[in-house]
């Protein structure tokens, strides 16, 4: 049997990884800045992580949602002291595009409304609601297309007020920073605008913190930074470090009853274990701080590179935008430098997502190669 061909896929196949390295069948190292799409919070193959759910693999890997999981108690409870939120409530799931299905479908439950306000640019995932509100026409199957979905300009305020002021709002959906879209940093009074109109029209809040969220901009939602609770967060690569999963956290004034939400593989003790595993490295590690330093340092000095034109984004979420496009630049990065960088919808644009673990060395490894590269290419 063949595999259904969706990827174009780089010709390395990673066979071991350490760190913020991974290591191919003949050895060689590459320094890996993009972490598999964010997903690498911690370091590959972290020893403690690796522990706890060897650990859980050995006693129980799996029982239905049927029966009590103390884990995902443990979960709940490491989450709500480290995000900030303890009142809220944890639904676990497995990936991004489902958090955002749950979050949407929760919304709309809560209030009974319909229409979803979501951003240009703005990237959910690719089930039936999720990619419903992301824009990329391309990847939304005529199934999938619906009149309650309205697009709007990013950090616009008057669209967002006479959207508001028009339709029946259930729920407005927006990444504190757009990762595919090319790593864009909602402003801080888009935010609370967002905020107070959801306030005002009883609608509900969903920050999608599945790629900024986690640590990765410094604070452990991106949202933070406007000083604004959201009322549903969603999440996932970054939760598990590589293990599928994902869920979201929700406002206490939204109530919970049974059968509302569901799954099958959501909350299983090996997810939980990986989670629980993530959440103590990063907080016995400072991983948050680390990410704020190294990626400060890293904007500041690759904003410097002659050839870049700008530099967005907040820890290690970096958006690097070129004066040209960056497919060759990435590629000589690969293969000459041994270094992962990922693309984004932008052409221009490199994305850099490291895992929160990121040492100084590897960023000057980084800032060494991507000088060269861009020196080559601009004297040609
Ligand atoms: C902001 C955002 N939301 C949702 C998703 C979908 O996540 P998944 O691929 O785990 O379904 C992604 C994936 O890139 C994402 O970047």
């Amino acid at each position: 049997m063949k595999l259904f061909d969706v990827y174009p896929l780089i010709n390395i196949e990673p066979v071991k990884a350490e760190g913020s390295y991974v290591f191919d069948s003949t050895g060689t190292r590459y320094l890996d800045l993009y972490g598999g799409h964010a997903v690498i919070s911690i370091g590959h193959t972290h020893p403690y992580y690796v522990q706890k759910i060897s650990e859980q693999l050995n006693k129980i890997a799996f029982y239905s949602n049927s029966v009590i999981i103390s884990l995902q108690q443990e979960l709940a409870d490491k989450l709500g002291a480290v995000c900030g939120h303890p009142d809220y409530e944890l639904f676990l799931c497995n990936s991004g595009a489902e958090a955002n299905e749950n979050a949407l479908k929760l919304a709309s439950f809560h209030n009974g409304k319909k229409k979803i306000i979501s951003f240009k640019k703005g990237f959910h995932g690719r089930t039936s609601l999720a990619v419903a509100v992301t824009d990329n026409p391309s990847i939304v199957a005529p199934v999938n297309q619906t009149e309650n979905s309205i697009l709007l300009p990013w950090n616009d305020e008057k669209a967002l007020e006479e959207a508001f002021a028009n339709h029946e709002i259930s729920s407005v959906i927006v990444e504190g920073m757009q990762g595919v879209g090319g790593v864009h940093v909602a402003s801080e009074s888009f935010l609370r605008k967002i905020r107070s109109l959801c306030d005002q029209n009883n609608a509900v809040y969903i920050a999608d913190s599945v790629q900024c969220g986690y640590g990765r901009s410094g604070k452990f939602y991106s949202h933070d930074f406007a000083g604004v609770s959201a009322d549903i967060y969603t999440m996932a690569k970054g939760m598990g470090n590589g293990f599928p999963v994902a869920g979201i956290i929700i406002a206490p004034h939204i109530k919970s009853k049974h059968s509302l939400l569901g799954t099958t593989f959501g909350g299983n003790h090996l997810a939980c274990a990986a989670a629980i595993a993530v959440l103590d490295v990063i907080v016995k590690e400072n991983l948050m701080e680390n990410a704020a330093t190294m990626g400060a340092y890293l904007m500041k000095e690759v904003a410097q590179i002659p050839g870049v034109k700008e530099v967005r984004g907040r820890g290690l979420m970096i958006g690097i935008e070129l004066e040209i496009p960056c497919n060759d630049i990435r590629n000589a990065l690969l293969m000459e430098h041994k270094i992962f960088t990922g693309s984004s919808s932008d052409k221009n644009t490199i994305r850099i997502l490291p895992a929160l673990n990121l040492g100084k060395a590897e960023c000057d490894t980084f800032l060494n190669a991507f000088r060269t590269v861009m020196n080559k290419v601009l004297v040609k």
